[in-house]
């Protein structure tokens, strides 16, 4: 991967990226992209009582967008909804040992489709998630 300096973990999560995949009855699916790289992320999450009992992802973008969703999704599993908003994108990093600054916006795209992912959950149990949504770019939004 070039020049940068990734740590181990960033390395390990990519090389064997945990929880790759879908959840047939996901009760929420997350759709993000950023439209300067082009890479996407879907996400899926299975809740039961408010608390996200299983996370998985797919992701079609660059190893440390593989690396954060990764994490994310080993990060959320058995947390409660209010505490798996309070993830950040800065926590996934921290998570994974830190990545290089050309690369936090990566980290950036696993915050939201996680978020996208919950946001999609409160609209069907009748939730307003517009506190939280992540908010998607209007060149894209012909794109999803
Ligand atoms: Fe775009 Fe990593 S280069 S998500």
């Amino acid at each position: 991967m070039g020049d940068l300096n990734y740590s181990d973990k960033v390395m390990d999560h990519f090389t064997h990226p945990r929880n790759v995949g879908e959840i047939p009855d996901a009760s929420g699916i997350g759709n993000v992209g950023n439209p300067v790289c082009g890479d996407v992320m879907r996400m899926y999450i299975k809740v039961e009582n408010d608390v996200i009992v299983d996370a998985k992802f797919k992701t079609f973008g660059c190893g440390a967008a593989i690396s954060t969703s990764s994490m994310v999704t080993e990060m959320v599993k058995g947390k409660r909804i209010d505490e798996a908003l309070k993830i950040s994108n800065k926590a996934v990093a921290e998570a994974l040992g830190g990545l290089p600054a050309i690369k936090l916006h990566c980290s950036v795209l696993a915050e939201q489709a996680l978020r996208a992912a919950l946001a999609d959950y409160y609209r069907k149990i009748g939730k307003d998630p517009s506190s939280f949504e992540p908010k998607v770019h209007s060149e894209e939004e012909h794109g999803h």
